[in-house]
């Protein structure tokens, strides 16, 4: 039943039309609705160059503090922008302002929030490191822990100096949540600086996730060959260059494009399946093999802990044989906001409860998208995302000067 849907979908999407917004990276679709596109190269602390593109609104002359929106696994920060086709040019002025609100990016760019939209290392646009490429092994060694350690802060304190604001909204999607809560249990500074923190699709823990992740991080087979290889994972140069001739440019091309929906779980209802093939064409956007491990780790240990290197190189990096889980009981932040839907393959409600558990500081909220079958990706794409997510978004970020 499943596989039949997923071919059904690949399918249709053969014989769907061409839509101009299927090409478009971030810059691209920043201009093409209005914006100036401002490309910040942030270099972090272990020499990675990451690429934040900040949008300049053409009409707004002061902006309010600084947003922070980041991407999940796999992703990047075209995820805010391409929803619908719209943006400032026909949102703004007063168009059809439920497309443009439904781009979260341009919905508070249009509202004069001072919207950066960060990119993890690794992805499309933050493939690039002072000494190694791309090509190079070491290039790829890390996890999300790196993220916490260094893409986080790092991209935290440029905005800070680059605005002269001392703190700044965060809202983040599905591992764009995980590395928050990693680096408010680990920097007791930080949840001074983040207000507030809008976690969508919550994750840290990941035991009980649903979706084939789940079986790929039983398999050692499946492990080891990650381990072995140790390079860059899907978007990079791995899969997707040696498929890219073969069955990408084929007739089949749609099936190597929407893996992802795979790993989802779909939700018809919300989706605009016109769009489907735009939504999937940058995706995914590469990660590394490593980090994929550390999931399949978190899975089977079904707590929210940091990447086992052994027990010896444990020893070295963190002072005692067994890596440590993130000490989410350490979180003073009260700002956090959750923002969870009821058919979330990877947001499930007994790993959402462990983190409840943790956290000694109540939630600012705790909200249900009041919509049945709310999935892991109807936050970014769903037609009505802007009803039932940005607006609720919008509406907490007007609490905060
Ligand atoms: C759905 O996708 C089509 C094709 O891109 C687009 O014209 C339409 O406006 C989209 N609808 C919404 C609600 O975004
Ligand atoms: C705006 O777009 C939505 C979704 O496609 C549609 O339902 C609505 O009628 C449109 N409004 C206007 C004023 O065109
Ligand atoms: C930030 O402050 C510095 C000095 O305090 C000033 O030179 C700079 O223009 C300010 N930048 C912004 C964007 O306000």
């Amino acid at each position: 039943m499943f596989v039949t849907t997923y071919f059904l979908f690949n399918i249709f999407l053969l014989v769907s039309s061409y839509d101009p917004d299927f090409n478009l990276k971030t810059p691209d679709l920043l201009r093409l609705r209005g914006f100036t596109c401002e490309d910040h190269h942030i270099r972090t602390r272990d020499g990675f160059i990451l690429t934040a593109h900040r949008i300049v609104h053409p009409l707004v002359k002061r902006v309010g503090r600084p947003v922070i929106l980041q991407h999940g696994l796999l992703s990047s920060s075209r995820d805010f922008l391409i929803n619908s086709p719209a943006g400032y040019l026909d949102g703004y002025i007063g168009k059809n302002m439920t497309l443009s609100s439904n781009n979260l990016g341009f919905e508070l760019a249009n509202r004069g929030h001072d919207v950066w939209l960060t990119n993890t290392r690794g992805n499309t646009y933050s493939r690039a490191h002072v000494q190694y490429t791309p090509n190079d092994k070491q290039f790829w060694r890390w996890t999300f822990d790196e993220m916490i350690a260094y893409d986080l802060p790092d991209s935290i304190n440029y905005i800070l100096s680059v605005t002269n604001h001392t703190t700044v909204g965060y809202i983040g999607h599905s591992q764009g949540t995980m590395t928050m809560f990693g680096l408010l249990a680990t920097s007791k500074m930080y949840n001074d600086i983040v207000k507030p923190f809008i976690a969508l699709a919550p994750v840290t823990s990941v035991g009980h996730v649903k979706s084939p992740i789940r079986y790929l991080a039983k398999l050692r087979t499946a492990r080891w060959l990650l381990r072995t290889y140790g390079g860059g994972f899907l978007g990079t140069n791995w899969i997707i260059k040696t498929l890219n001739s073969a069955i990408c440019r084929s007739p089949f091309k749609a099936v190597c494009s929407n893996a992802l929906f795979m790993l989802f779980g779909f939700h018809q209802a919300q989706m605009n399946i016109t769009r489907l093939a735009v939504y999937n064409h940058k995706m995914p956007a590469g990660t590394s093999s490593y980090n994929i491990l550390h999931y399949a780790q978190n899975v089977n240990s079904k707590t929210f802990e940091t990447y086992d290197y052994g027990a010896k190189e444990n020893l070295l990096k963190y002072g005692s044989k067994v890596q440590p889980e993130y000490a989410l009981s350490q979180i003073t932040n009260r700002d956090i906001v959750l923002m969870r839907g009821d058919n979330d393959w990877l947001c499930q409600p007994k790993d959402l409860a462990r983190l409840k558990i943790q956290l000694q500081v109540p939630l600012l909220e705790d909200y249900r998208i009041p919509l049945k079958d709310w999935n892991h990706m109807d936050f970014l794409w769903a037609m009505e995302a802007g009803r039932y997510v940005n607006k609720k978004i919008v509406d907490i970020l007007d609490r905060y000067h």
